[in-house]
């Protein structure tokens, strides 16, 4: 095992509230896990976007660079180690993922057309029907199989993708890969994979774009589990990743192990231009991307952290010392591990709570009131669609509960408590009843749902 590459210089208190506060405060966020507040919160697994715990070097950094509104130092050390790390020609910064998303999706896709990815996230597929396009998904079969153990389990079924995109070639303004497949449990994607996607995009003609928030830790994957990878280096992998790709999106707040940003790159010279004007319009100049440029300079030696194999190799590990714990416990987890969090299968955990009423919500509610532990559901409440003609909901095929790890932030004696907590919720799973919901927005709704128990 490797232990933490790094020793910790300052420490950030937090507070156990009591079982009967958090009852109240459950009930006052509606039960809605996004409605509580972080002082209330013991550990907290909502995500592991943006809450890394940044370096002295990081730090440093920010201080030292210049804050300027045009030609900033922290814009060029971006663009070095930007070219360095994906090889793209041009990229420009924005202030986090879906800005990205959306600056691209709003240049290059028109009403009416299709954009297929393995799995789209949600901000993901927001912003490709928020300019009237319709997304896409195209994982394997076997992701919709959680406890099924095998590898690159976040693969684009490539013989299902090319006949979509034979039939329809004329409707797609681009193809996209997620590494790693967060909607289906932070599952890798090959480098093999990978490069057959590109090679029907090419066929094609269609511009193939890598969704590359994750990409540090599915080169991991790649160079542990990848037949002839083992010997190449993290860096050598990732930038034969993106040589099979014409440009990506990344939200610099999973593996720039920074708290805000994000990019876009691409080889394109007509897109690059075209996301640029909308740049200024929409996030600022291009040398800030709607960032002050400390933030830039944060990511760039982020990524310079981030693509070291002694601290991918600690990161894994970490993840998967919890998996571990409950998978052998029995807790039915999506297997094999993901890289940035641990995915419990809801509709498995509570089978006798219907999905149409929120397993893995209700999971979410539980570790909660049982511990101060805030994890997140990507299932029915985050994903479920109502359906325009009947009214009815249609529900998503997989319903999860993910502990997401923040970056360099808990001990495992943190995750240690967490599979404690999870264990005592499973042993009395039968007595729990499942809740309703009362509110949901029409675009990611889960954010501001409001439910009601059962
Ligand atoms: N794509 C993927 C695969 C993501 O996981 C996220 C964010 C985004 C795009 C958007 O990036 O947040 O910087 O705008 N995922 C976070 C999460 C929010 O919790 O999984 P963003």
């Amino acid at each position: 095992m490797q232990p933490e590459p790094f020793r910790i210089k300052m420490i950030e208190e937090i507070r156990l509230t009591t079982k009967p506060e958090r009852i109240r405060l459950m009930k006052q966020a509606g039960y809605n896990v996004f409605q509580l507040k972080i002082d209330d919160i013991y550990i907290d697994l909502l995500t592991d976007s943006g809450t890394s715990a940044m370096s002295d070097k990081q730090w440093a950094a920010m201080l030292t660079t210049k804050q300027a509104y045009a030609g900033s130092n922290s814009y060029y050390q971006l663009e070095k180690i930007i070219h360095e790390i994906f090889g793209f020609k041009f990229f420009v910064p924005v202030h986090q993922g879906r800005a990205g998303e959306h600056i691209l999706f709003s240049t290059i896709v028109k009403p009416g057309q299709i954009v297929p990815n393995n799995s789209h996230f949600d901000t993901t597929q927001a912003n490709v029907k928020f300019v009237g396009g319709t997304p896409m998904d195209f994982v394997v079969d076997e992701a919709y199989d959680p406890e099924k153990i095998s590898l690159f389990k976040g693969n684009m079924d490539l013989e299902k993708l090319e006949n979509f995109v034979r039939q329809n070639r004329n409707k797609i303004p681009l193809i996209m890969t997620t590494i790693t497949n967060n909607t289906v449990g932070g599952q890798p994607v090959s480098l093999e994979n990978i490069k057959k996607t590109s090679q029907i995009a090419k066929k094609y003609n269609i511009p193939f774009f890598i969704d590359a928030c994750r990409f540090a830790e599915n080169a991991y994957f790649i160079k542990i589990n990848e037949k002839g990878c083992k010997d190449k280096s993290i860096r050598e992998i990732i930038k034969e990743v993106f040589s099979y790709a014409d440009g990506c999106t990344f939200s610099g707040k999973k593996d720039a192990l920074t708290n805000i940003g994000g990019m876009v790159a691409t080889n394109k010279r007509e897109i690059f231009e075209k996301i640029r004007d909308m740049l200024v319009i929409t996030e600022g100049y291009p040398t800030y991307g709607g960032l002050a440029c400390r933030e830039l300079a944060a990511m760039a030696v982020g990524l310079q952290e981030s693509t070291t194999e002694s601290y991918l190799q600690y990161r894994h590990e970490q993840v998967e010392y919890l998996w571990k714990k409950l998978h052998k416990a029995g807790i039915p987890t999506v297997n094999p591990v993901g890289g940035h969090a641990v995915f419990i299968d809801g509709k498995k955990f509570f089978d006798h709570i219907p999905q149409t009423q929120y397993p893995s919500q209700t999971l979410a509610v539980e570790l909660y009131i049982e511990a101060g532990i805030r994890g997140v559901e990507l299932g029915t409440s985050c994903f479920g669609e109502t359906d325009k003609k009947t009214g009815r909901m249609i529900l998503p095929k997989l319903d999860l509960l993910r502990l997401t790890i923040p970056r360099r932030v808990y001990t495992n004696n943190h995750l240690d408590y967490v599979a404690d907590s999870i264990i005592k919720i499973y042993k009395r799973r039968e007595k729990i009843k499942g809740l309703n919901r009362v509110y949901a927005p029409p675009l990611l709704g889960h954010f501001l749902a409001k439910f009601e128990r059962i």
